[in-house]
């Protein structure tokens, strides 16, 4: 399947999440979440999902609740990323952030409630139980103390201290990192993929996230707001620490494209048939989104 046909699939299936709340009292509740996930979005998480279950020898329909529950996430984690406490921002997907147009209460808990409804999209999909459990398990990990939460933490309180890239790495395998990681072990677990797979996944996306925050911190610097759908200049605004900082955008560049090869090194060592995911990892070492 092509990327564009995934989104596609994914984005159908996001537009059916929290359609039937409009007659709940707590409907204002449902459009706050709705207007962020709803917002657009490159979707790389949702489809690694898919396409690990599907080298894994899975359907990747099977897969499709576990990769709303990852896009839900990952929203949760950006609504409460631009909120006044953390960065401050006011632009994300192209519009204003949550915050701006729901208020800051409603932002709070629009978050929270899609890492909850995220949670319950696993648990309550068709897959076998013990594979529901196994990617609710791994979800949770991700997002946990030693997870994205546990990275956001330390991205917030080393604010405008001077780290060694071991430090910032501590930051970014956490804050970034895991999600990423979690969406391609989810794939595999779904369709019931071995050990083996599941560490070459592991390993592929701890490099994919990796380059992925790099990319992101270099775009924060050469981008405009237009391109990328969320304000430049925000990292520097905040004092934050950034590969851009630690080592210009030579670097970046050198170390992006070292660790894009080493993803798609360690990925050949499980799996065969790898060309979505080395296109797809190619794409994101230069992309301008
Ligand atoms: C932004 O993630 C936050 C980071 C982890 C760097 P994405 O760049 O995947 O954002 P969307 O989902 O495309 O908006
Ligand atoms: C955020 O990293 C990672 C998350 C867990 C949301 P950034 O703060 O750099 O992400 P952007 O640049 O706001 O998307
Ligand atoms: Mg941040
Ligand atoms: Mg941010
Ligand atoms: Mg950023």
């Amino acid at each position: 399947m092509t990327a564009q046909a995934y989104k596609s699939r994914i984005e159908a299936e996001l537009e059916k999440q929290f359609s039937g709340a409009v007659s709940l009292p707590q409907a204002g509740l449902a459009d706050a979440m709705r207007y962020s996930l709803l917002a657009g979005g490159k979707r790389i998480r949702p489809m690694l999902v898919l396409e690990f279950c599907r080298i894994a020898g899975g359907d990747p329909a099977d897969a499709m609740p576990c990769a709303c529950a990852i896009e839900m996430l990952h929203t949760y984690s950006l609504i409460h990323d631009d909120l006044p406490c953390m960065d401050n921002d006011d632009l994300r997907r192209g519009k204003p952030t949550n915050h701006v147009v729901y208020g800051e209460c409603t932002a709070v808990l629009a978050g929270d409630c899609l890492q909850a409804e995220a949670f319950g999209t696993i648990l309550r999909s068709a897959l076998p139980a013990d594979r529901r459990a196994e990617c609710a398990r791994i979800l949770a990990d991700a997002v946990g103390l030693d997870g994205m939460c546990g990275g956001q933490y330390l991205d917030m309180q080393w604010e405008g201290k001077s780290l060694s890239e071991q430090e910032l790495t501590e930051i970014n395998s956490r804050k970034t990192g895991a999600l990423i990681i979690a969406a391609c072990q989810m794939g595999v677990a779904a369709a019931g993929g071995d050990a083996a797979m599941l560490e070459s996944a592991a390993q592929f996306g701890a490099a994919l996230g990796m380059a992925f925050q790099i990319r992101d911190d270099v775009l924060d610097v050469i981008s405009t707001a237009e391109k990328l759908g969320k304000p430049i200049g925000s990292d520097a605004q905040e004092c934050k620490n950034t590969y851009m900082a630690l080592m210009g955008l030579d670097g970046c560049e050198r170390t992006i494209a070292r660790l894009t090869q080493h993803a798609k090194d360690v990925l050949s060592a499980s799996f065969d048939d790898t060309g979505f995911l080395f296109a797809m990892a190619d794409a994101l070492s230069t992309r301008e989104q």
